[in-house]
């Protein structure tokens, strides 16, 4: 065979130019880096040059890129078997898993738990699972909301760019009320009455199967759902019989500072939907709720090929194990107070362009940059300027936000202050040249 002569471009411009013509520009990246090796809260590229990385995969590594245990688990796993479908012969890690989230899941309800590959199939099962206990058809979710790529979660979502354009239609039967925001003047009052006016505008409550929310909206923009909001959603359930689905796909796993973020307002979902963190880099989600709910599907309705993939839980199980014996959840509070007194001082000295921190959510922190102070006039550019410098400077930042001018912040739960101080210096000379510029 003769050798590929392009194979010669090792620097990132050549893949990223290569990445171009081979991958559909729909599957974007943020920045032209490609990585060689990762260990914990670092990545190197393919250039040799080192990045301090605050996005871990989009809340994915939280144990770390590369975590020596996780990395044992899964050779021993894959040196036994890798894949016999868990729906045929299933294996015991399947099992032990599932028992290790039914008791994590916040309440004292028995619970079950189903296996699923990405976190949108996760959401599409957990819809499935309330429509088949409730026999009801509406699911009511929240602008701004981001649930995943396919096209229920899709519909479910509650960000038009660039999520949903040119897809649909999307499934019917699913509506959407105000999330509350009161950096952005919607309170808690107001969302709930507009869900009261949705029960009589647009579908009566009896035939809603489920509500669906994230405790700390993601894509969205890290805006935490205040805790009394939960809480009425949760009493909005229990009067009209609707499943209540809490979508902790990225505020899961001990990213907030709680096993999960619905333990903030001590309430108890019906279901949860879970991925990411889940498996420290391995395609895996879950739903786990109140047994008899999970149960309401018949035998066969629900999995898929690699659902609960043997390498995955293998991964899972050893992620569970380090977050307990490290104490990650704990550390993801201490991450969060470590960015914020820096950020605060940030602020400070740029008040007029960091309009608002948050910061009360553990190791999901995020930045809004605005113009003139003005929660109304997202600074869309800066955004994406620093994003590029961060990365051109070694520092691995994304964002989010349904105006895309939010940085978010979303380390290793693993990761050491000093490289947490190292990203921030980072970010603190960006912001300085940008706005100097
Ligand atoms: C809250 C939430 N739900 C669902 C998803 C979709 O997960 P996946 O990309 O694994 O399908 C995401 C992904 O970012 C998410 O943040």
């Amino acid at each position: 065979m003769s050798a590929d002569p392009k194979e010669t471009r090792t620097t990132n411009a050549g893949w990223q130019e290569r990445k171009q013509a081979a991958i559909a520009r729909g599957q974007g990246n943020i920045a032209p880096v490609y990585i060689e090796r990762g260990l914990n809260a670092e990545l190197w590229d393919v250039e040799g040059k080192r990045y301090i990385d605050f996005g871990t995969g989009i809340a994915v590594c939280n144990t770390g890129h590369s975590n020596p245990r996780i990395v044992a688990a899964v050779k021993d796993q894959v040196e036994r078997f890798s894949h016999t479908c868990v729906m045929v012969t299933p294996y015991d890690t399947a099992v032990r898993l599932a028992e290790q989230l039914n008791g994590l899941a916040p309440g004292d309800t028995p619970k079950k738990s189903i296996f699923v590959t990405t976190g949108a199939e996760a959401v599409e099962n957990a819809v499935k699972i309330a429509r088949a206990h409730t026999g009801r058809r509406g699911v009511i979710a929240f602008n701004g909301g981001f649930h995943g790529r396919t096209m229920l979660a899709m519909g479910l979502t509650g960000k038009i760019t660039p999520y949903k354009n040119l897809f649909g239609p999307f499934p019917a039967e699913i509506y959407h009320a105000p999330f509350p925001i009161e950096y952005h003047g919607v309170s808690v009052k107001d969302s709930l009455k507009a869900l009261h006016t949705l029960f009589k505008a647009d579908i009566a409550p009896t035939d809603v199967a489920a509500i669906i929310v994230e405790p700390v909206q993601g894509e969205g923009g890290f805006y935490p759902a205040p805790d009394e909001f939960l809480q009425e959603l949760r009493n909005v359930c229990d009067a009209h019989g609707i499943v209540m689905i809490a979508d902790e796909i990225q505020t899961g796993f001990g990213r907030t500072g709680r096993f999960f973020a619905v333990e903030y307002a001590g309430i108890e979902p019906d279901l949860v939907t879970i991925a990411k963190g889940i498996a420290g880099g391995y395609p895996l989600a879950a739903v786990t709720g109140k047994a008899e709910i999970m149960d309401a599907p018949l035998p066969g309705g629900l999995g898929g090929t690699y659902a609960g993939s043997p390498l995955a839980c293998a991964a899972a199980l050893e992620v569970i194990e380090i977050i307990r014996e490290e104490q990650l959840v704990a550390r993801a509070l201490q991450i969060g107070a470590r960015f914020k007194s820096r950020l605060a001082a940030l602020q400070e000295r740029y008040p007029e362009t960091i309009g608002h921190l948050r910061c009360e959510r553990g190791a999901m922190i995020a930045m809004e940059l605005v113009e003139g102070g003005d929660a109304a006039r997202p600074a869309v550019d800066l955004t994406k300027d620093l994003v590029a410098s961060a990365s051109e400077n070694g520092l691995v930042l994304l964002s989010c936000g349904i105006n895309g001018n939010v940085i978010r912040f979303l380390p290793a739960l693993t990761i050491s202050d000093a490289l947490i101080d190292e990203g921030l210096d980072i970010l603190e000379g960006c912001i300085g040249r940008l706005l100097a510029a």
